[in-house]
């Protein structure tokens, strides 16, 4: 008779997020305060699963990323495990953990995977350490989504966005310890879809020097002056399912930041002319007609298309036709992370 060795994990899962207002510079890098307000829309494809379970205090905390083991000096490893530890000297709670995680999307291909990475990597561990099965009584014990996602932002600041369904706001606030998290509208507000091609590499820049250098571009406090405005204009083109004008949006704000990126000092170049060209074959198939979808980029070549679910198998259709050699993912927007105990691995 075989035994069952597997064993009961705490188990999250959750989604990344395309920002349509971007996070970029912050106003302190030691306490992820953030220099301005962002937007994003939380994906429902492109995920985290990462599962935890409590060690005996003898042990150390371990951490799996997919199938492999990584060294505990694998800068992976390293930045996962320095957020557990940020985790524990925040909340208390000192049992190791054995931490398993995984992403649904290809890694290295320019897919970001810092969000959905530490938003599930918070969840698993406090569920772990409270010994929650599901969110409701994570909740109950003082850890609500907005309690997850102020925790979640201190390992990457568009994580904490990750936290909620649909559409997400993060408000900088008036301290870096009074920042607001809140769901817009919910994912069934509108059904958006998110074209990904795929950028061909992951970023070489990490988007931690990009906050720090931002300051140093002229453009950046103008940025900072005008986006309330566009941050209103994107929130009421939502509120009005208004493709058109979220679009615009979009496109003006991505091109924005990257100018932001590219006039910093020294510059912080994400864009190859490849992907520039890009951008503007997408354009001009706009302007010819049949091609609703506008793009968003974030730090990389990986270029978003923006448009309403009902066109995205025509928009698909057109991607491969003009860019054959980028992997092409589809997503739409999702509702949300989720936390339930799974059996799992006997390691
Ligand atoms: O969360 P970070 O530190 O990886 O910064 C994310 C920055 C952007 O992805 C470019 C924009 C955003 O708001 O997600």
């Amino acid at each position: 008779m075989s035994r069952d060795s597997s064993l009961w994990w705490h188990t999250a899962t959750a989604p990344s997020n395309i920002a349509f207002i971007k996070y970029w510079g912050k106003r302190s890098a030691e306490t992820q305060w953030p220099a301005n307000d962002s937007l994003s829309m939380t994906l429902s494809e492109a995920c985290t699963t990462t599962l935890a379970r409590c060690l005996p205090s003898n042990e150390i905390d371990r951490f799996q990323l997919g199938d492999l083991n990584l060294a505990s000096d694998h800068p992976k490893a390293r930045r996962a495990l320095a957020h557990v530890a940020r985790l524990r000297t925040i909340t208390g709670f000192t049992p190791p953990l054995a931490i398993v995680s995984e992403n649904s999307f290809p890694e290295g291909r320019g897919i970001a995977s810092s969000a959905s990475g530490f938003a599930a990597l918070t969840i698993a561990c406090l569920a772990a350490w409270t010994v929650s099965p599901d969110l409701d009584h994570l909740a109950r014990h003082g850890y609500s989504l907005t309690r997850l996602a102020d925790l979640a932002r201190l390992g990457s600041g568009s994580a904490c966005r990750s936290l909620f369904g649909g559409f997400a706001r993060w408000e900088s606030g008036d301290a870096h310890d009074h920042q607001h998290f809140r769901q817009l509208f919910r994912a069934d507000h509108w059904a958006l879809a998110d074209i990904i091609l795929c950028g061909p590499s992951e970023k070489k820049i990490s988007s931690t020097d990009g906050h720090v250098a931002a300051w140093s571009s002229p453009s950046f406090a103008p940025r900072l002056r005008s986006l309330p405005d566009r941050l209103r204009a994107c929130e009421a083109a939502i509120a009005a399912r208004r493709m058109a004008d979220l679009g615009n949006i979009l496109e003006s704000e991505a091109l924005e930041m990257h100018g932001v990126m590219e006039s910093s000092v020294p510059p912080v170049v994400y864009l190859s002319d490849t992907t520039r060209r890009l951008l503007e074959t997408i354009r001009e198939y706009r302007a010819r007609g049949g091609f609703p979808a506008w793009f968003t980029l974030d730090a990389g070549e990986t270029i978003h298309l923006i448009c309403e679910s009902r066109h995205a198998p025509q928009i698909v259709t057109a991607a491969r036709a003009f860019t054959p050699e980028r992997m092409i993912l589809m997503d739409r927007v999702g509702d949300g992370p989720t936390l339930e105990l799974r059996k799992g691995p006997a390691a």
